[in-house]
């Protein structure tokens, strides 16, 4: 999921490049479009009143249906978008434990130098928080104008991604060569 719905998106066009290298290694990828779902500003007063929005009880069933979870976040102000956090907190409230037990990977693409670290800490933050399972080293592309090439992730940029994004699947391809392993032994 991306942390923003502008036209052009750095962090879309960033997650965008995750799922394309993710699918080439053989992965499903389901890309949450978050301003489709179009969900009011969380609202105690709207879940007393109307229970969790159906977008919302979607959005976190799509998750839940997820091995594994990737979030690039625009740095807004030094944090991830409102979009991204109130998009987790509603999904929370259908589902509270919706992203716990699955590899989270996090990722911001600026356009300045600093490459949305600060953002990238808060999130950390907030997911180390709720107790997730959140890969260690986040991918921060700083500068991203710079390693666009005709609007998608340069040579050199996609391959530190797929190197990053490896380590963060790994788990999934270790549990998959698990469950081979144990289905060989009861054979
Ligand atoms: C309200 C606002 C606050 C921003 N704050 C930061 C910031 O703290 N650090 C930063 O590097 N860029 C900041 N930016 C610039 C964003 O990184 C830039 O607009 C980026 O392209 C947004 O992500 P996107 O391309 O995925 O939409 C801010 C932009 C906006 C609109």
């Amino acid at each position: 999921m991306s942390g923003s719905v502008r036209t052009g998106s750095l962090n879309t066009t960033l997650i965008n490049a995750a799922g394309d290298i993710a699918v080439a290694a053989g992965h499903d990828v389901d890309a949450l479009d978050l301003g489709t779902f179009h969900l009011p500003l969380y609202d105690g007063d709207i879940e007393q009143t109307h229970g969790v929005p159906v977008a919302a009880t979607e959005l976190a069933s799509r998750v839940a249906q997820a091995d594994a979870v990737l979030i690039a976040s625009p740095e807004y102000n030094g944090g991830p978008s409102g979009l991204l956090k109130n998009s987790i907190d509603w999904a929370t409230r259908a589902e509270m434990t919706v992203f716990a037990g699955k590899p989270i990977g996090l990722l911001c693409a600026t356009p300045g130098s600093k490459g949305g670290m600060v953002g990238i800490g808060v999130m950390t933050s907030i997911f180390t928080h709720m107790m997730l399972d959140l890969h260690g080293e986040p991918f921060s592309l700083a500068k991203a104008y710079d390693a666009l090439e005709d609007g998608a992730l340069n040579a050199t940029e996609s391959a530190r991604l797929g190197a990053w994004l490896a380590d963060v699947l790994a788990p999934l391809t270790t549990d998959e060569s698990d469950r081979s392993d144990r289905s060989g032994q009861a054979e």
